[in-house]
């Protein structure tokens, strides 16, 4: 396969004399002149770049950022920095950057073919990585979930995907706000990246320039100029994660850049437009946060123009089974092991239990059960002590293990439990088991059939 390399240069003569050296040496070139497009190539992930050559000094973006760049987008892609006598202090700077090696001009042909095959050939299985992973069909993530709340769900995220309205993501801890929005993403067609960034993990003084980037002198410390997550999301997804913990000073900069549709990096007045579809998420009430004053109203408005709310596990106990599913069959992917069956009475306690930690603690203890289980299945002694001891519904639990039931006489069991303890009151049945009323009708109807059969 002929190696794809991008010339960034604007010294004409420089540049052909690239061109020609390396298309005789059987590569295939791009060479430009306008670092801006360069940065354009770099950035799209459906290009194929095997290498970059880039100048330093050339007006306008610099190959400091041609470098920030592919290391952020591609860092499977080696970037060669060309410096002219006098700027070698600046390319040693890129080379601990990142950047794979610098050739010093005047320098001798042998000398560049050398660096660029060897940068190849180290950098091969990288890349033959990257390449699998552009070339696979980019499967929407699966989001489990048949209840009537998450059918729900799904319905909203495949029509908000089509719009470009900003999104906020509400519900519990674990409960997949992340999931959702990254479905959203995948749904939405945008061919730029997910970028997700978690406003309470970063210094409040720091997530402006990780925000919108910063130019080289902006503050101390901030040698090189840097690109904001919000450029790197460009024509992609931007997922603030945990909305409700970035600091008020900094919210004005987010609603102007929501509103403007443009960026300013820190250490400067100019504006640059981006193409950002914007996602946010909290499992705090940003109603509330508004109220007490620690959030502006004016950017929560902003944020909030469609609204996803992400039932807690225990409001839909019908997609437990599901996800219990999901997950041994996904562990058993991963370890290429044959699928572990799930003793009933085992299911009947995950299905009881109210988990607080959501979907990610039922995950977690599918995985230590999987990891601890000595035989083929998993047993309620596999499960964590505060899941295994939590009670759940006794009864229930204690008539599941009295026979090997199927996962339809458990659900029957659940279904009928609930509406015993619900007085018979169907409405409140549907709701505490997160089924639409219909379909609770039609499952009683079935289990009436069976009986009289
Ligand atoms: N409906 C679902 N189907 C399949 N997997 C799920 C589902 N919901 C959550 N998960 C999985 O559970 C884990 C937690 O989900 P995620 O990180 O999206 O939660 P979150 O709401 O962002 O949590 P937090 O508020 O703590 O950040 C992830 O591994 C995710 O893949
Ligand atoms: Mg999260």
């Amino acid at each position: 396969m002929t190696e794809r390399i991008l010339i960034v240069e604007d010294d004409q003569a420089m540049r052909e004399m690239l061109s020609e050296i390396l298309n005789d040496s059987g590569y295939q070139t791009l060479a430009v002149l306008d670092a801006a497009e360069a940065l354009k190539m770099i950035r799209d992930d459906r290009a194929v770049l095997d290498l970059v050559i880039t100048d330093v000094r050339m007006p306008g973006v610099k190959g400091d950022e041609i470098l920030a760049n592919a290391r952020a987008c591609r860092a499977e892609t080696p970037v060669l920095v060309i410096t002219a006598f006098g700027t070698v202090e600046h390319a040693v700077e890129m080379v601990r950057a990142g950047a794979y090696q610098y050739i010093t001009k005047p320098f001798h042909m042998t000398e560049l073919l050398n660096a660029v095959a060897e940068a190849l050939e180290r950098t091969a299985p990288l890349r033959e990585q990257a390449r699998l992973r552009r070339e696979m069909p980019s499967a929407p993530r699966r989001i489990i979930g048949a209840s009537r709340p998450m059918r729900n769900l799904l319905d909203l995220i495949a029509r908000s995907a089509q719009s470009n309205s900003t999104v906020l993501i509400t519900g519990e801890s674990g409960t997949g706000k992340e999931l959702v929005a990254q479905a959203i993403h995948d749904l939405s067609g945008r061919n730029g990246q997910f970028v997700p960034i978690n406003c309470s993990a970063i210094p409040a003084d720091l997530i402006e320039s990780e925000l919108f980037g910063h130019t080289g002198q902006a503050f101390t410390g901030a040698k090189q100029a840097r690109a904001g997550l919000f450029e790197t999301a460009d024509r992609g997804t931007i997922f603030l994660d945990e909305i409700g913990d970035l600091p008020l000073a900094v919210q004005p900069k987010l609603l102007r850049a929501l509103q403007e549709g443009a960026i300013r990096r820190v250490g400067t007045n100019a504006e640059q437009r981006v193409n950002v579809r914007v996602v946010a998420a909290t499992n705090r009430d940003l109603e509330e946060e508004v109220g007490e004053g620690r959030f502006r109203e004016d950017l929560f408005w902003r944020l909030n123009v469609i609204h996803l709310q992400v039932p807690a596990l225990r409001q839909r106990p019908v997609d437990i089974p599901l996800l219990v599913d999901h997950f041994i069959n996904k562990a058993s992917e991963l370890s290429r092991r044959p699928p572990l069956d799930v003793s009933p009475e085992t299911l009947a306690i995950l299905t009881a239990y109210s988990w607080p930690g959501n979907v990610r603690e039922l995950e977690n203890a599918i995985e230590r059960a999987i990891a601890l289980a000595p035989g083929a299945g998993l047993t309620p002694n596999d499960l964590p002590d505060r899941i295994r001891n939590s009670g759940g519904s006794a009864a229930f639990i204690a008539r599941s293990s009295e026979r090997h039931l199927t996962l339809r006489e458990i659900e029957r069991d659940y279904i009928l439990e609930t509406l015993r303890k619900t007085s018979g009151n169907k409405t409140r049945a549907a709701e505490l088991l997160g089924l639409d009323r219909k379909t609770l009708y039609r499952k009683l109807d079935e289990y009436r059939d069976e009986e009289a059969t």
